[in-house]
């Protein structure tokens, strides 16, 4: 048993990032937030006067006898969930699924619970936000109702607990963590102490039983409830739920994944069913390409560790009036399209300054990857001077402001990527190596990848 006399302490915590101040700023020195920060109540452990050892809970063995594979991860069933946690859930874990509303988490939790009570496992849905009939239509729609599969609409974390104690679940979901509140605490649902106490409630469940514990959690761009980031140290895995709600296509990266890689990415498309697991992106993101059209190259790029093709397209066209010249992307980061534009003006003798330019990149990906550098600079170039360039052609590699090309990171996969994918010729770095089934074509600068594409000289 553990006596212990607590004191409670206010401090100000950001609704950002969870960082505490001891007193109020109109700014978070942690994340640089303006006005987000909140008073909170807390227990202060540093109030603790007397503590007496309680029956321990674990013994200390020799630790070549502990049993590496008892935490092996327990599949969901859905397949590409499964690749971004490494083989699945672990006992005992708990896991935030962050995302922006609208996105598709709960749809993601219930398949996953769908499947998992499928092949056994108790699982409790704890729905704090839709009602059981809400549910029971999604339920339909993602075809997850086994009779395993327990639903119960709770706000209130002691009444959660209770349901817990008396269901006994494998697998319990929290949707969302956001709504569950302690009425013991002070604070409204979705202050920084009630969603933090709520989500080490059910870590300490989950460390005590072996309930694999997924918390559904909001991020909103405001921040003005907390964000799921003051829960990132109290959790074992965050995984991060992605995509542009006006495409269906939804990408999941683990963020923090104490049992395995962080380099992993799940590719998901939302269909009228529910969730579909992607198991080949590449050949989605290329199904609609026309590859005669000017402005169009296909690039592999590298997404969460994973080589994945996706098609660049240029779009240049005279601005209209007076009007200064437009300049829009999507997928791509502005800046590195007017820096590659500068480049090209320069390095190249390709000017599009006093043009309007689009850039994108076709299916709502969002790339980051500085390896695109060289297809975008081809594909401006291409839809200026309005020639295409040959359809089984790729383009790899980053591009310095001197117009030089250079290696892009694991150059080797993404070329077999593109080469599993049927394409014959890749532009590379002069420094890039030999990939079987794929002909590299070595260049030096954007000067040399232009006239071997016959855009130039
Ligand atoms: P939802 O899982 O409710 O998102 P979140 O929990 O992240 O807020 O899903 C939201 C969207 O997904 C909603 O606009 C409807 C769409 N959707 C489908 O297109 N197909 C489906 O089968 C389901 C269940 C939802
Ligand atoms: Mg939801």
């Amino acid at each position: 048993m553990t006596r212990t006399r607590v004191r409670t302490r206010v401090v100000f915590a950001c609704t950002k990032c969870g960082a505490q101040a001891p007193k109020w700023l109109g700014r978070c020195v942690e994340c640089g937030a303006w006005s987000t920060l909140v008073e909170e109540t807390f227990n202060d452990p540093s109030s603790v006067v007397l503590r007496v050892a309680g029956a321990p809970e674990d013994q200390p063995i020799p630790l070549a006898q502990v049993d590496p594979n008892a935490g092996a991860g327990r599949p969901s069933g859905v397949v590409e969930l499964d690749r971004v946690l490494g083989g699945g859930f672990v006992r005992g874990s708990v896991t935030l699924l962050a995302g922006e509303p609208g996105i598709g988490k709960s749809t993601l939790a219930l398949q996953a619970l769908g499947r998992m009570a499928e092949s056994g496992y108790r699982c409790l849905l704890v729905s704090a936000e839709e009602s059981k009939e809400q549910v029971r239509l999604r339920a339909d729609r993602v075809d997850a109702l086994a009779s395993n599969l327990l639903v119960v609409s709770e706000t209130s974390l002691p009444n959660v607990l209770a349901h817990i104690d008396d269901v006994a679940p494998d697998v319990l979901v929290i949707d969302s963590i956001q709504t569950i509140v302690d009425p013991e605490l002070p604070g409204g649902a979705g202050s920084v102490a009630q969603v933090r106490e709520c989500a080490q409630s059910f870590a300490r469940v989950a460390k005590k039983t072996g309930l694999i514990v997924i918390l559904v959690g909001h991020v909103t761009k405001d921040g003005s409830i907390a964000g799921p980031r003051s829960l990132e140290h109290l959790v074992d895995t965050v995984l991060a739920f992605e995509g542009d709600r006006h495409h269906a296509l939804r990408m999941l990266y683990p963020l923090k994944h104490r049992y395995g890689s962080t380099n992993e990415l799940g590719v998901f498309e939302m269909r009228d069913g529910g969730l579909e697991d992607v198991p080949d992106p590449s050949a989605l993101f290329l199904a609609d390409r026309r590859a005669e059209l000017t402005g169009s190259i296909v690039t592999p790029i590298l997404e969460g560790g994973r080589p994945l093709l996706v098609e660049v397209q240029a779009l240049v066209v005279p601005t209209q009036g007076d009007a200064p010249p437009r300049r829009t992307t999507q997928g791509i980061d502005s800046g590195r399209l007017a820096l590659l534009q500068a480049v090209l003006d320069r390095r190249g003798d390709i000017r599009i300054g006093f043009a309007d330019v689009y850039a994108s990149v076709a299916g709502g990906v969002r790339v980051v990857d500085p390896g695109i550098d060289l297809a975008l600079t081809l594909a401006l170039a291409s839809a200026h001077m309005g020639c295409s360039l040959p359809p089984d052609f790729v383009a790899v590699g980053e591009i310095g402001l001197g117009g030089e090309v250079r290696l892009a990171s694991q150059h080797p996969r993404r070329l077999a990527e593109a080469a599993r994918l049927g394409f014959r010729h890749a532009i590379v770095p002069m420094s890039a190596p030999a990939v079987e089934g794929i002909e590299s074509i070595p260049v030096r600068g954007i000067a040399e990848a232009l006239s071997i594409t016959g855009m130039y000289n």
